[in-house]
């Protein structure tokens, strides 16, 4: 897809169709007046029709308004003129390119950046614009054998600048949006790929191809071996029922001096969590295979640091392995020694996010971090505490906390802050190690950061519980979200220069 920014008029256009907002109660916006006026008054006896009335995310599709080069003309509703938000915003640009795909277009002009909102500048406008059509076009069909997916017809797509001195920023957007949605689209890849496709060894084959193609990028992968030499008897007792060997996959990306501290994202990548011994329920297990969305978010992130060229050093760092029940298998009950000493308990083997990423968080303080931040899809409970909207944070850090709240109330990717306070710690009591890996029915999403607070002391750190945001669940609708890329782009973006 390409994308560019325009300045042409309207009328004149020559693209196959124009994207064209619409307030409620018949308002027209600055570019819909023009085609009002240039086609004497056509849209304005279309609305009195009642065909659309500018109610959010309604769409119309005319043909052929007298005096337009342009043969469509796609009306998007904004709703009312007054109260168009950021995520209303988004709503808007999600419905033009669904609209869009209904027909067979193939380039377009879209003028939806003229949307007036009063917080939201428009650099802000144009990159969600880049993102929610990148997003929108999204198929993932590397899987099908006979039957076609849904095809895409648009190749380009060009963005109105009305006004000259705005199209540095406009370009600007169009540059980190296409960086952004292309880290997107590597975590979706990576997240709809099922789990006999995507093993850990699939994850850290595609971590060097992907550093092959970026000169900023260099991938280091720890073999079972070598954890086992450094003591991360926890995250291998994870792997040691599968026949799929685990992985560290460590990314760097340096943009930044030798000396700068990097920023380290820490991803779960469990490719498929049956479980194990304490096995799942099997009517919703097919959707494990997305309890790698932390280290597919991570792999995206970085992806687009490098594509940015960001200035800064960067460390992403998955955690791979396959939950599985087998006779080599943990079981419930066993103690293991983390790489930090501190022992734990397995009550349930179904706690495994938590036991790959207390070793890899241990590990990464040998890179003396700026700040860490940990992805992971680690509990149901935090899908029944904020549902698919926000992620979880905790954070052991108040400026880490900020600046993640802060990103993600930027792009909309939103997180929620919770409690890491020292009265939950004592849920994790164990009889004979020192702590278990499951803390009971009450706060599971806590207790299972407060576990990870326990690895983290050396360093200011920051963990997303994403187990709800990550992927959308049912049946033949079930994707990766591709949540939550935005945010750690963002969050990356604003470490530059401070
Ligand atoms: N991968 C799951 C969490 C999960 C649930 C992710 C739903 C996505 C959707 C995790 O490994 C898990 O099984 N957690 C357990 C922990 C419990 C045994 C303490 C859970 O949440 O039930
Ligand atoms: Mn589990
Ligand atoms: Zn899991």
């Amino acid at each position: 897809m390409q994308f560019t920014s325009k300045s042409v008029s309207p009328i004149k256009a020559k693209h196959q169709c124009l994207i064209v907002g619409l307030y409620e109660k018949g308002q027209l916006t600055d570019t819909a007046t023009l085609l009002d006026e240039a086609s004497n008054g056509h849209l304005q006896r279309i609305l009195k029709r009642g065909d659309i009335t500018g109610k959010v995310g309604e769409t119309l599709v005319l043909h052929d308004v007298p005096n337009i080069a342009a043969p469509r003309v796609l009306l998007v509703g904004l709703g009312d003129q007054n109260s168009v938000d950021g995520a209303r915003f988004i709503k808007i640009a999600a419905a033009a390119i669904g609209a869009l795909q209904k027909t067979q277009t193939t380039s377009t002009l879209c003028c939806l950046g003229e949307t007036n909102i009063s917080d939201r500048d428009l650099y802000w406008k144009s990159r969600r614009l880049v993102e929610q059509f990148h997003a929108g076009l999204y198929r993932f069909n590397s899987m099908r054998g006979t039957s076609s997916g849904v095809p895409v017809y648009l190749k380009q797509i060009d963005l109105l600048v009305s006004d000259q001195s705005h199209s540095k920023d406009v370009k600007r957007a169009i540059k980190d949006g296409c960086a952004v949605a292309l880290g997107t689209k590597t975590a979706k890849d990576l997240a709809n790929s099922p789990a006999n496709i995507c093993t850990p060894t699939y994850i850290a084959e595609q971590a060097k191809k992907l550093a092959k193609a970026y000169p900023s990028l260099t991938t280091t992968v720890l073999e079972e071996a070598a954890m086992k030499k450094l003591g991360m008897h926890s995250l291998l007792s994870v792997s040691q029922g599968s026949a799929e060997p685990a992985k560290l996959i460590i990314i760097r990306h340096q943009g930044g001096k030798a000396k700068d501290a990097p920023h380290v994202l820490v991803g779960k990548g469990i490719t498929f969590d049956t479980g194990g011994i304490s096995l799942k329920p099997p009517a919703t297990m097919y959707e494990m295979i997305y309890d790698m969305c932390g280290a597919a978010a991570v792999f995206g992130a970085i992806h687009t640091a490098a594509e940015l060229k960001l200035p800064i050093n960067v460390i992403a760092v998955i955690a791979a392995a396959e939950n599985m029940p087998s006779s080599t298998a943990s079981r419930p009950g066993d103690i293991v020694k983390t790489m930090s000493g501190q022992t734990v308990e397995i009550l349930n083997t179904d706690a495994e996010g938590r036991l790959v990423l207390c070793d890899a968080l241990t590990y990464i303080d040998k890179f003396k971090p700026a700040t860490v931040i940990d992805v992971a899809t680690l509990t149901g409970a935090v899908v029944v505490a904020l549902g698919a909207h926000a992620s979880a944070v905790y954070a052991n850090d108040e400026e880490v906390a900020q600046r993640i709240n802060q990103a993600g109330e930027n792009t909309l990717d939103r997180v929620w802050r919770m409690p890491l306070w020292d009265d939950y710690q004592s849920q994790l009591n164990s009889a004979f190690a020192d702590m278990t890996n499951t803390g009971g029915r009450d706060a599971g999403s806590v207790t299972a950061a407060c576990f990870l607070a326990r690895f983290t002391k050396s360093y200011r750190w920051a963990h997303l519980d994403i187990a709800g945001t990550a992927h959308r669940a049912q049946g033949s609708d079930k994707a990766a979200t591709g949540r939550p890329v935005n945010l750690l782009c963002q969050y990356l973006m604003d470490q530059v220069g401070s």
